[in-house]
């Protein structure tokens, strides 16, 4: 990467950085768990942010000391994706995270490409559900990739999409996962949220109120 970032595409992961449904994944897996036996914290939850659903299954029996079928484990994972997506259902369009739409925006009107990287199988409903889906030029969510989050696929995949080089892409996370994921793939990582558990980004934020594309010249 050259000294100065030269910016040409965002891309975003959706949940907890676009919209505040990092919340309702915690909160159905904590009864998935409830269920089976054990409880789940906020801070044992962190770990599970960006990773796919059957990784934080494994993960989350795992921790619970639970051995389960294989036709169990699709069981499990159906339960709660049943409950999270009664939350999204539930979910109005202003549950788009504060500064998102305007950011958004600012990025587009600069002629920068915008782009979705998520491990979410539910991620294009719920862009739909919130209206921003026509400001996104390439959607990539947990039907296209094999790789998980650390693993640098999902962004590799948006750069490759949008015809960008990824010393010029930067990614937007909510979780180390992301973060990490980003790195790997030769982009930079600005963090959203927490600066004590996004160590590995080249910058963090606490949320888009505010922040336009001058962000980039702090890369
Ligand atoms: C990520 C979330 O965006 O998507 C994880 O951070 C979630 O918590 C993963 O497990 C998969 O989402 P879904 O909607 O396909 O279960
Ligand atoms: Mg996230």
């Amino acid at each position: 990467m050259s000294e100065k970032a030269d910016i040409k595409a965002c891309l975003f992961d959706l949940d907890g950085v676009i919209v505040d449904t990092a919340k309702y994944h915690y909160l159905a897996w904590r009864r998935l768990c409830n269920e089976l036996g054990f409880d789940l914290s906020e801070a044992e939850n962190e770990s599970l942010k960006g990773i796919s659903r059957v990784e934080s299954l494994e993960i989350l029996l795992r921790k619970g000391g639970v051995s389960l079928a294989q036709t169990e484990k699709e069981a499990m994972m159906s339960r709660k994706n049943g409950w999270y997506l009664e939350y999204v259902d539930a979910m109005h369009a202003d549950e788009i995270l504060p500064g998102v739409r305007e950011f958004l925006t600012s990025v587009k009107k600069s002629g920068r490409k915008i782009g979705l990287g998520s491990a979410s199988k539910n991620a294009l409903p719920i862009l739909e559900k919130i209206g921003v889906m026509p400001l996104f030029d390439v959607v990539i969510d947990g039907t296209q990739v094999s790789k998980g989050k650390p693993d640098p696929q999902t962004f590799q995949l948006g750069a490759s999409a949008l015809e960008v080089h990824p010393d010029n892409c930067v990614v937007f996370e909510d979780a180390a996962a992301g973060v990490e994921a980003a790195r790997a793939g030769g982009m930079y990582a600005i963090g959203v949220g927490d600066d004590a558990i996004l160590t590995g980004a080249n910058l963090v934020i606490p949320g888009f109120e505010g922040i336009d594309t001058d962000i980039f010249n702090k890369l």
